[in-house]
């Protein structure tokens, strides 16, 4: 009798969470994202058709597997199943964690057994670009390194890798932060990811106050840096709930997002909307976790206790 041997590859990616700087790290200004434990798996297998999820792939469903399998994949036909536990058009990366751990998991079936972080990052953020016409590398590249990641204008200590597109350039680094608790509220409306940054690209264009506000946002995260290198709970708390002040006035909250960020204000250090916004989620600094995520489930919200998770993309399996 014979058996039939064939490649499965299994490759997991962290979510993320912006905690500064997100529609200004867009212009180049410098953004601080942090990998958390809601993993994102993707099961790879050498197949007969490309298909996803047992549907075959197109770009109108599965517009960042298709885009990465056309511009990575030299080899047969693969199938593609999604296990994911993060929510999507939530403003937890769930995008750049399916194009991640497809990428990944492409490597895999090619024979890596190491991942490459730097060319991984740098491909996954082609595929987002292509796609979503306008973004950073904000979340492909904390998908792929994991823990937390800083975007600057210019090199520092512990620099990763180096992005450039168009007229913008992103030094990516590592970035080590104190033990700290965070809590996210879901609106459970989705934000749409390209709208909010076309929104915010048509205020910008037109207003001398929009692009100020872009160039405050970015002052903030280069203070949040430092107080984050000193472990000031209390400072990096007043520093989100600004960068959310600044947000607001960009167009990007709503409703939903002012109320839990109003609804934890007496149990946090601070808190802001976090991702793209326009719906999506909300995040807390604080040590009080559950009460803050009673607070935010009174309101209507979902909370989600998160701790930074060290580990990036990964293949378990192969
Ligand atoms: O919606 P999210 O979490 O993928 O966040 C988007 C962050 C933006 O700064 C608005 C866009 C970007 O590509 O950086």
């Amino acid at each position: 009798m014979s058996t039939i041997h064939q490649t499965v590859v299994i490759a997991v990616s962290p979510a993320k969470f912006i905690l500064f700087g997100e529609h200004a790290v867009v212009y180049g200004e410098p953004a601080i994202a942090v990998a958390i434990d809601l993993p994102l798996r993707i099961i790879a297998t050498e197949a007969k058709a490309f298909t996803v999820d047992g549907q075959a792939l197109n770009e109108r469903s599965h517009a960042y597997i298709k885009r990465a399998i056309d511009n990575y994949w030299e080899g047969g036909p693969v199938a593609i199943e999604i296990r994911s536990d993060v929510p999507r058009a939530s403003g937890l990366g769930s995008s750049a964690a399916v194009t991640v751990a497809t990428l990944a998991a492409l490597r895999g079936l090619a024979g890596e057994d190491k991942i490459e972080e730097e060319a991984l990052a740098k491909s996954a953020f082609e595929v987002e670009f292509s796609v979503q016409g306008r973004a950073s590398p904000t979340d492909t590249s904390t998908c792929t390194h994991g823990n937390v990641v800083m975007l600057a204008r210019k090199a520092g200590e512990n620099l990763l890798w180096h992005v450039q597109k168009e007229d913008n350039s992103w030094y990516i680094h590592h970035l080590d932060i104190p033990d700290a608790t965070f809590v996210l509220g879901n609106t459970r409306q989705r934000g749409r990811t390209w709208e909010m940054v076309a929104k915010v690209r048509r205020y910008y264009d037109k207003s001398g106050h929009a692009r100020e506000t872009i160039r405050e946002i970015g002052d903030m995260t280069l203070e949040a840096n430092k107080a984050l290198g000193k472990g000031d709970l209390v400072a990096i708390g007043e520093l989100m709930t600004k960068n959310h002040m600044r947000l607001s006035s960009l167009g990007v909250s709503n409703k939903m997002l002012e109320k839990l960020v109003k609804a934890v204000s007496s149990h946090s250090y601070g808190a802001k909307l976090t991702g793209a916004g326009g719906g999506g989620c909300m995040v807390a600094l604080t040590d009080r976790p559950e009460r803050t995520a009673k607070a935010i489930e009174n309101a209507g919200g979902t909370p989600m206790i998160v701790k930074p998770s060290k580990q990036g993309v990964r293949i378990v399996k192969k």
